[in-house]
């Protein structure tokens, strides 16, 4: 085939897109947990688009939505190996294998999605101080979905006592699992992927996650009552493995940063828009919203009182002290 044959064919080989494009240096294959209708996944193609433009395509972004490479503490672990490269992770998913991320989930710590913005981003150095030793992975950036609420089959929660006897799924780490003994249940520590067949099945009444989980998990097919319980905010990182950050020129690095921090900036306003949206369409959909518990300083007093003893949980008691005086500042 002579020179100008092979080029018509290339030409129209690449145009049916059977050619692949020119191969980038690195590839990052970004793992979540979430499905395609839920903010993380959003502010996850906001950083493929980020990430490919700052570092003109040298490095390709390849999301992995909805656990397809294995439960979001999994793939923490393949991170930590290096055998997968990045992750989007709910912070109380990733806790137990980096505990220094559990500052931002002692509850009732924060009263508003601003002030964790501040406190997360005031955060993120010093934790990339941490977690490379730790973990064996490192932050771009920190996203955020809004206040957990939590969902039932049963009954409208409106105090304490209407929470007796509920069966709860929580994410799997102690805080979680100890808040809910605080306020008297037997919580069921559970992965992810598995809370829907679970709530479908009626192996749980309930489970606590943002209003917008609600939406694109379908959880309103399966719940009828929310409360705002306002513990804790859906903090999320994207995390990347050290083992493939350090492998990375430096300006590579600089725009994975750069591309994580303005991802975050993006998914925060997605998020806020789509939860108010929420709200809405869970009422039309006929779920019962409660709005926050009339006996929350019950609550708020329980779980409080539980933070000393969350010292060993999420990094020792000496960067808890220092964390709390970064987040302090960063929100005063
Ligand atoms: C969880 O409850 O495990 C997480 O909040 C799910 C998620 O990452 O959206």
């Amino acid at each position: 085939m002579n020179i100008l044959k092979t080029a018509i064919a290339a030409a129209a080989l690449s145009a049916l897109g059977a050619l692949p494009t020119l191969a980038a240096d690195y590839t990052l294959r970004l793992s979540h947990g979430d499905n395609e209708n839920n903010p993380t996944h959003m502010g996850a193609v906001k950083f493929k688009e980020l990430v490919e433009e700052y570092t003109d395509g040298r490095i390709e972004v390849q999301i992995f939505p909805s656990n397809q490479l294995g439960s979001e503490q999994e793939v923490a672990q393949a991170l930590r190996m290096g055998s997968i490269e990045g992750e989007i992770l709910y912070t109380g998913n990733l806790v137990p294998l980096a505990p220094s991320v559990g500052v931002m989930m002692l509850p009732y710590a924060f009263t508003s999605t601003e002030e964790a913005h501040a406190a997360m981003d005031a955060l993120k150095g010093p934790l990339n101080e941490r977690l490379p030793k730790e973990a064996g992975v490192r932050v771009l950036g920190y996203f955020e979905k809004g206040f957990r609420v939590l969902t039932n089959s049963e009954r409208e929660v409106k105090t304490l006592d209407d929470l007796q006897g509920l069966k709860i799924r929580v994410s799997k780490n102690n805080i979680a699992i100890k808040t809910f003994q605080s306020w008297g249940l037997d919580p069921i520590p559970m992965a992810w992927a598995e809370v829907f067949p679970a709530l479908q099945q009626g192996v749980i009444d309930g489970q606590e996650n943002p209003y917008t989980t609600a939406i694109s998990s379908k959880f309103f097919e399966v719940q009828k009552y929310i409360t705002e319980i306002h513990y804790l905010i859906w903090s999320g990182p994207i995390i990347v493995s050290e083992r493939f950050y350090q492998g990375l020129p430096e300006d590579l690095q600089e725009a994975l940063n750069r591309a994580g921090e303005e991802a975050a900036l993006h998914e925060r306003q997605v998020s806020a828009e789509e939860t108010a949206a929420a709200k809405e369409e869970l009422v039309e959909l006929g779920m019962v919203l409660s709005g926050a518990p009339e006996d929350e300083a019950k609550w708020q007093e329980a779980a409080k009182a539980l933070w000393p003893s969350f010292a060993d949980d999420i990094g020792g008691a000496e960067w808890v002290e220092q964390a709390s005086k970064i987040m302090e500042e960063a929100i005063a």
